[in-house]
Formats: C-alpha cells, structure tokens, sequence
C-alpha cells in the first residue's frame, strides 16, 4: 500500500520573479490557498498521509504553513476568523511531514533521489505542486493514479494531449495503448521540439514511483539542460521491466507559468472558492 507523498519543492520559480524572489513558488496562492496545500489535499484524499517534501533555501514559510502559528491562532481564537484556518488544521492533523533539504539545483530527478532518504524502500508518489490538477467529477489524479497502481503494480506517470508545438515544454512518452487510457511507454523524451517528438502525449507532475527508480536516477547521466532527469530515469525502468502512462480525467493547470495561473485562479474561484461560501 502507498502511504508517502514526495513533492519536491527546492526550485527558484524563475518564471515568477519577481514574486517568487523571497517566496516560495509552492506558496503562492490560487484564490487563498497555498499551491502546496491543494497538492496536500490531493495526496491525502488518496490516502497518502505521510508528505516528504524536498526544500531548498527560501523555503522556511512551506514548513511554518504546515504548523501552528501560535501568536496569530490565539488571537483570532474563539472568533468568526477561525473556521478560515479549518481546512488546514485538518491536514495538520491527519498527515505527518517530513523535510530535507537539496543543497544544488541538479534537476527533478535529482530532487527525487534526495528524497529517498525520507521515503525509502517502498512505492510513492510524487505531486509536482506548480501543476495543480482538480477533478469536479470524482476521484482526484492522485486517487486515480493510486487505484491502477494497485492493478499494474509498476510505476505510472500521468499524461495529456498538448498541442504539438508545446512538447518542448514536457516529458514526451510514446507507447502501446492497453486501454483508451492506458499506454504501456515504450519510449521517454525530456522536452523534444515538435519535429523530435514521438507523440503529443505530455507527463504533467504527478507519478507513482516504484523503489528500485531510486537506483537507477543514481546512475543516470545528465541529460536536457545538464540536468539529471527523471523521464531518463523512468526510461530505463520501461526498457527493463514496465512504466505505465494513464491520461488522466480532470483538469490541469501549469501554474509555474502567469497564464495557467490566472486560469488555475479564475477556476478556482468559480468552482471552489464560491461554492464553498
Ligand atoms: C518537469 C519534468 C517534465 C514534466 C513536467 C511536468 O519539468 O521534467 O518531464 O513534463 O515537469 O510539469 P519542469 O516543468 O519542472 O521543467
């Protein structure tokens, strides 16, 4: 059974300056809610209760956020100001959170081996926060994602049709498909041009990951940007064994970009933040 949720969390969010320039981009808020926070909900609704999170510097405020904040909840204790506090005491509550920290910025699947001294040797997933991901018809990704686990037991990357010329953006996979949408990934791109591309079938952040990918991400080079990569890494897993890429139901939003985050933010509010109210 999966328990542990990884997200890594160290990068500069470039893309964000100047906001994210003392900031962490995880905490940046979609309506008033922390990205990291909605990717919390996201792992606990799957009945991941043990969150690992890889930090960096600057990034203090993801672990206060997930603590008591003593002076303020006494002040505002008692008073109609609390049940703003509700969802996340409950987070609080019911999961724990551990923290280590990645000294150098050397890729994603870098940052998830520096993790592994939090998960171990056991299968977990992995929440890329700037990808927030909602579902208003039922189970959330991470729940979906949990669910094949259960069948394929092998490590699962979801995905989504992007348009052609966007594959520079993503991992790309190309595979056979076992169900209409289910692929069995024969092959793994970090972001291709267009022309490089063997489909328009994107990862977005989330993965389930099984133990032995931390070996092998030890013994994978640096490949785009210098970097080392997970898709290399989730590469050698599909040649030796099985990696599964499930096209996911629900909506995605790249909230590391302005757009997708004023799309994110707009969603939110129209089907969340008002609904709730
Ligand atoms: C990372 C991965 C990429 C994946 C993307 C999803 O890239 O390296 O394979 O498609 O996340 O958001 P990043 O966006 O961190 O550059």
């Amino acid at each position: 059974m999966i328990k542990k949720c990884l997200f890594p969390a160290a990068g500069y969010g470039t893309r964000f300056l100047p906001a994210t320039k003392a900031m962490p981009k995880e905490m940046l808020p979609i309506v008033n809610k922390p990205l990291i926070q909605y990717g919390v909900e996201e792992a606990l609704e799957a009945g991941l209760h043990e969150i690992a999170v890889v930090t960096g510097r600057n990034k203090r405020s993801i672990e206060d956020h997930f603590d008591i904040s003593f002076e303020m909840e006494h002040q505002i204790y008692g008073t109609d100001k609390e049940h703003y506090l509700t969802g996340v005491r409950s987070l609080i509550s019911e999961c724990t959170f551990s923290y280590t920290r990645q000294i150098q910025m050397k890729g994603l699947g870098h940052a998830i081996l520096t993790g592994r001294t939090l998960i171990g040797d056991e299968a977990f997933a992995v929440v890329l926060a700037d990808d927030l991901c909602i579902n208003l018809d039922g189970d959330g990704v991470l729940q979906q994602m949990i669910k094949l686990y259960n069948q394929f037991r092998c490590s699962i990357v979801a995905i989504q049709e992007v348009p052609m010329e966007e594959t520079a953006k993503y991992g790309v996979i190309s595979g056979e498909m076992i169900r209409d949408d289910i692929y069995r990934v024969h092959s793994m791109v970090e972001k291709p041009k267009p022309e490089d591309a063997p489909s328009n079938l994107a990862i977005i952040g989330r993965y389930i990951l099984t133990p032995d990918i931390f070996d092998i991400i030890a013994q994978t080079e640096p490949g785009k940007g210098g970097e080392i990569q997970i898709t290399d890494a989730l590469m050698k897993q599909a040649q030796q064994g099985c990696v599964i890429a499930y096209k996911f139901k629900g909506q995605r939003f790249d909230c590391g970009s302005v757009e997708g985050y004023i799309d994110a933010t707009n969603f939110c509010y129209e089907n969340l933040y008002k609904t709730d109210k």
